[in-house]
């Protein structure tokens, strides 16, 4: 009998070897540049495609590498461990494309994947609006059919890569009595007439990565955008979220590895009461639980990029809401911990921008929020044990 397994597999290693070569050469050196200017890292984002990593998980049939959930989930944990806003250009164009993956028609499919594989557009996901955000299915914006098109009006908070995005998914209201079930998915672009965007929001951490409003007013689309069967988009934006919360797991990852990396060699440096403070055991063993911890979310978050690979392939899988939601729980409060011991163990040093711990705990934060917070993930979890 043979079971799948979820270790990495030599390539997964290669792989992160080479990310962690393009990460520590060309993104790190950025990283608090980028947070300090809040302006998206374009020439990050231009090696990123160099290098092809920009998108992995994009099928071959549509241009992209092709990359497995695991592969995808080790680029974004050591872009993040380098630079957690530039984590958020692979994490993005998987969240803003699974929509279309598990729902689209082929030929809608064929239409927008392939730029996003060639790097010439990134995709967005707008499901969030200023009075719907836990409550995603409480949303206001309207899709009317007329004729061959449908028109769009509403207003999409928080949406990451707004602006630089060429493309987006949007969740929209279709038949207002039906709930859950009246709301669908489209596919509208940038430069679809009366599509706008508010200002940057000003944000504490993740600087580097836009968030802005999608503001539609009157966007008229060809009916063959919309995602799947009318009244099947929120069932495809939670369906696409069982498989990248994943990501955002990975992108804390990422962040605690890259604070307590730092850690690790600021204590080996640092010498007070005439030696090392390594040699401390009161911070030898806060060490050893930051690692445990990283440690322990790591193999599951890997787990639950097993589980999301079977089921991006038709396996059903029972429990990837599950792992999914307890992945990105464990992984961003494990960061949300490292990365605050870490600046404990810089001490006052830690507390100022001369060195990256600050800014890794600011940008850990945003990983207890988004794609759900770490109160509805705990919902979604005990939902899922008492159904
Ligand atoms: N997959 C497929 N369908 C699902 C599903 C899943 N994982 N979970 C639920 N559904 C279906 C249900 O079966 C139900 O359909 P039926 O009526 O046909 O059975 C329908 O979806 C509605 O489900 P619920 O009744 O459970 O819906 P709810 O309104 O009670 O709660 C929620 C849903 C879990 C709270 C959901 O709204 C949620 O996850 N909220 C958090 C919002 C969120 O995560 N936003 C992320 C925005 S993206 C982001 O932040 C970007 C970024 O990080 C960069
Ligand atoms: P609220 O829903 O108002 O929650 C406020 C508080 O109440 C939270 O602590 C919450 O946990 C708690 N709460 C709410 N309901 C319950 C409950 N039933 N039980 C217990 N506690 C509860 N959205 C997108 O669609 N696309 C994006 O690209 C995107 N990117 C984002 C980027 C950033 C930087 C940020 C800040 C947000 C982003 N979001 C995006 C939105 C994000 O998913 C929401 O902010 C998040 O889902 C929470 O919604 P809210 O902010 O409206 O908070």
């Amino acid at each position: 009998m043979s079971f799948p397994l979820y270790a990495p597999a030599e390539e997964h290693e290669m792989l992160r070897e080479a990310v962690r070569a393009l990460a520590d050469e060309k993104i790190a050196p950025r990283a608090a540049e980028a947070d300090e200017a809040e302006e998206f890292p374009w020439e990050v984002y231009k090696d990123l495609v160099a290098a092809d990593f920009h998108a992995v998980h994009v099928p071959e049939e549509y241009g992209g590498s092709g990359a497995d959930a695991l592969a995808t989930v080790i680029v974004i944990e050591e872009v993040a461990r380098a630079c957690a806003s530039s984590s958020l250009i692979p994490a993005v164009n998987k969240l803003g494309t699974v929509p279309l993956l598990l729902s689209a028609s082929e030929e809608l499919k064929q239409r927008y994947l392939p730029p996003v594989a060639r790097g010439d557009a990134m995709f967005s996901y707008a499901l969030s609006e200023p009075e719907a955000g836990s409550d995603a299915a409480s949303m206001k914006t309207r899709a009317v059919r007329d004729g061959d098109h449908y028109v769009l009006n509403g207003t999409k908070m928080w949406i990451t890569n707004a602006g630089v995005s060429e493309y987006y998914t949007v969740m929209a209201v279709t038949d207002p009595d039906a709930g859950a079930k009246g709301i669908s998915a489209f596919v509208v672009e940038k430069n679809d007439e009366g599509v706008s965007f508010g200002p940057k929001e000003k944000k504490l951490g993740i600087k580097a990565s836009p968030t802005r409003q999608v503001r539609l007013d009157n966007v008229r689309i060809p009916a063959d955008r919309m995602i799947g069967a009318p009244g099947t988009g929120f069932r495809t934006a939670l369906a696409t979220l069982d498989h990248t919360r994943i990501t955002i797991a990975a992108q804390a990852l990422g962040i605690a590895q890259g604070a307590l990396d730092h850690a690790i060699r600021y204590v080996k440096e640092r010498k007070q009461f005439g030696r090392p403070i390594a040699d401390f055991q009161g911070l030898q063993f806060m060490l050893a639980d930051m690692a445990m911890k990283l440690e322990a979310a790591r193999q599951l978050t890997y787990a639950a990029a097993a589980k999301s690979e079977l089921a991006m392939h038709g396996t059903p899988v029972k429990d990837l809401t599950f792992f999914s939601s307890a992945a990105k729980t464990a992984a961003s409060d494990a960061a949300m911990e490292i990365t605050t011991d870490a600046v404990q163990l810089f001490g006052g040093y830690g507390y100022t921008r001369d060195f990256p711990v600050e800014r890794m705990m600011r940008d850990a934060k945003i990983t207890q929020i988004y794609e759900g917070t770490n109160q509805i993930q705990r919902m979604v979890m005990a939902r899922q044990l008492l159904k």
